[in-house]
């Protein structure tokens, strides 16, 4: 799961998507990483980990890390929460063979849409439950697609 700062919206996705994993019993593992190193370290922005308290999972573990070319080795899936990141794992690709494994994560849902997920970053507390509700639907769909 990748973004931009990697505090707030793939954090969510990833504790979210383990959730959902473990709840089915699957083996599947799930990171997340970003592409600004401002917050390289840094735990989940506070009001990330309180939408997040409020559904019952707990993500102030994670610490933000940026993307790396070996991401394109050590995970099957890639997905991207915006056009920018997925446009930064382009770059990053070196080519159509990486590419494959990558998608916005809304097209798991809306395949060809092109949608994304909100950035709530500069918005109220609102915008994260919104965040969250998208990512659920999202990840739903990615379970369905990928886990049965
Ligand atoms: P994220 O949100 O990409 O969902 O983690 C942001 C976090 C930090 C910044 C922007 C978006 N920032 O500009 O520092």
């Amino acid at each position: 799961m990748v973004c931009l700062g990697n505090i707030c919206r793939s954090p969510m996705a990833e504790g979210l998507l383990r959730r959902k994993l473990n709840d089915i019993g699957s083996r599947s593992t799930v990171d997340s990483c970003g592409f600004e190193p401002y917050h390289i370290g840094d735990s989940p922005d506070a009001r990330a980990q309180k939408t997040m308290m409020e559904h019952g999972i707990d993500i102030c573990g994670h610490k933000a890390r940026l993307f790396h070319p070996d991401d394109f080795n050590e995970f099957d899936l890639i997905f991207a929460m915006d056009k920018f990141n997925y446009g930064d794992i382009k770059r990053m690709a070196g080519g159509e063979e990486n590419m494959k494994k990558v998608d916005l994560l809304v097209n798991v849902l809306y395949p060809g849409e092109n949608r994304v997920v909100p950035d709530p970053y500069y918005g109220n507390a609102d915008g994260f439950e919104n965040t969250y509700a998208v990512l659920d639907k999202a990840l739903d769909a990615l379970i369905s697609k990928y886990e049965k």
